[in-house]
């Protein structure tokens, strides 16, 4: 299961990457626009917070923030790094927030490991939950299918095995629509080196 391998992998994961910096200027302007979507001091539910890393990030633009995620290790990380972050343990198809209560959604790499039966629950979930006119953000490799990357962390000696579903754009703006929410804008951003994976960012509104 994905959030066991995440169980396994977190306390590497914050300790590496405890900031921004694995995004590239792209995503991070697609970041600072969600931000603005939302309006400052806006309610934000990260849907897949993992570490906590991307909340602090859109706090310190002056949105508030609260969490949910599969896995609890991510979550303990996210308590030992920013304990100001409420956050818990849910899955982003079935989120335990109140309807219409939040005024944006991040999906910041969170959908990678869901099918796309429950990409659609869980953008109907974002739907849900945002107030009338709240942002939606998703960002996630681009490409087919799923592939298995725990090869990646094996390398540190880590024995996971996760499932990443990459995603065209067009697809990922087509299930947005699906689900009632207006996309604004989308990125698709080629890799950056040999190897890599390209980036893809969807922006839309309820
Ligand atoms: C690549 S990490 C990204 C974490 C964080 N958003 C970030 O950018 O650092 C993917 C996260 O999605 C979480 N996740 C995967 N499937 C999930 C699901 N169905 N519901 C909630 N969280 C999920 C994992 O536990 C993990 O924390």
């Amino acid at each position: 299961m994905t959030s066991d391998g995440y169980d396994v992998v977190a306390e590497a994961y914050a300790n590496y990457f405890p900031g921004m910096g694995p995004e590239e200027p792209a995503e991070l302007e697609a970041l600072e626009r969600f931000v603005a979507e939302v309006g400052e001091g806006g309610l934000v539910l990260d849907a897949g917070c993992g570490t906590g890393r991307v909340a602090e990030h859109v706090r310190s633009l002056g949105l508030r923030c609260v969490g949910v995620d599969l896995s609890p290790g991510m979550l303990a990380m996210a308590r030992r790094d920013h304990p100001w972050l409420q956050t818990a343990v849910a899955t982003i198809t079935h989120l335990p927030i109140a309807a219409g209560s939040v005024d944006g959604v991040m999906f910041w790499f969170s959908t990678i490991h869901i099918d796309d039966r429950d990409l659609d629950r869980a953008l109907l979930e974002a739907a849900r939950v945002l107030r009338h006119g709240g942002a939606v953000i998703a960002g996630f490799q681009t490409g087919d299918g799923p592939r298995e990357v725990g090869e990646g962390y094996r390398e540190f000696g880590l024995d996971v095995r996760m499932l990443r579903y990459h995603r065209q754009v067009a697809r990922m703006v087509e299930r947005f629509e699906q689900a009632g929410l207006w996309v604004i804008e989308s990125i698709d951003e080629p890799p950056t080196k040999e190897g890599g994976d390209g980036i893809g960012v969807v922006l839309g509104r309820l």
